[in-house]
């Protein structure tokens, strides 16, 4: 298997969570490396968001270990990992509707890259953030020029959920995390959303989550399936779907005993 093999940005070692008795992360060990694009599916209640919470530090894992670039970070807060460069789209969905796009991509900007108390300077200075050229670029990318001066309140969810993916990117995170990017999207908007990201391969490390794998499967170099807990098969796309654990847990198909396929 000729995979990604560039250095780590994400490991997790039999990382396990539970609420009561049940275990929504079961001993995962996973790696994700520097610019893969890589995705994880698996049914509702999979632990797919579960996972995502554990490697972002929403809450700590009850087992197992997690490192970020070489360093353990299992019990290091959210707010810190956001600043070692993990974003996750969740926590940047905080547009602000009666903005404009262009002005939502200023005040990240500003978020990333100036701290003390920005959102006064913001209102002072924004005018002269217009131009600046990594927000411009930005616009480009993600294919909103011409909805620059629009109030987010009235884009289509598509163009919403491109100017969310735009905002993190805007941060430059070392890694960035998207849960269900294409959730509730009509079939072009998923088309566009996959396409402006497809910009960012070699650029961005990616991982995306899922809950239809076709969907994403052409667009993933690499993907991840959960199923109650636990990873039942990471590798190459067509790979993964042929498992027959993946046949029988997530399409429920029934595989012969003798784990031909025939
Ligand atoms: N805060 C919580 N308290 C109790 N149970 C939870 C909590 N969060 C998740 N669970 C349970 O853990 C399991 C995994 O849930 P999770 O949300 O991680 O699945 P998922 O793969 O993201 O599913 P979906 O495709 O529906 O988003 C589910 O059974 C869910 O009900
Ligand atoms: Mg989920």
């Amino acid at each position: 298997m000729s995979l990604n093999t560039g250095a780590e940005i994400i490991r997790t070692e039999n990382v396990t969570k539970r609420f009561g008795e049940l275990v929504a992360v079961d001993h995962v060990n996973y790696v994700l490396r520097e610019n893969e694009v890589a995705g994880i599916v698996g049914s509702n209640g999979a632990g797919k968001t579960t996972f995502f919470n554990l490697i972002t530090g929403y809450y700590p894992p009850d087992e197992g270990t997690i490192f970020y670039r070489g360093e353990e970070i299992t019990r290091v807060p959210a707010e810190k990992r956001v600043e070692m460069g993990m974003m996750r789209t969740f926590q940047l969905t905080s547009t602000f509707d009666n903005l404009t796009v262009i002005d939502n991509l200023i005040l990240s900007f500003f978020r990333a890259h100036r701290s003390a108390s920005l959102f006064p300077l913001f209102l002072t200075t924004r005018r002269r953030y217009r131009g600046e050229e990594k927000i411009v670029k930005t616009l480009e990318t993600f294919e909103l020029q011409n909805e620059a001066d629009r109030q987010v309140k009235h884009l289509s969810l598509g163009e919403k959920r491109r100017l969310e993916i735009a905002m993190a990117i805007l941060a430059e995170p070392k890694v960035l995390l998207l849960d269900e990017p294409l959730a509730g999207l009509a079939e072009s908007e998923i088309k566009e959303v996959l396409e402006v990201l497809s910009k960012r391969i070699g650029k961005q490390t990616l991982l995306i989550v899922e809950h239809k794998i076709s969907k994403v499967e052409d667009f993933l170099e690499r993907l991840t399936v959960m199923h109650d807990g636990r990873v039942i098969a990471d590798g190459k796309c067509e790979e993964c779907l042929r498992a027959p654990e993946v046949r029988r847990s997530y399409w429920q198909i029934e595989t012969p005993a003798d784990g031909t396929d025939g």
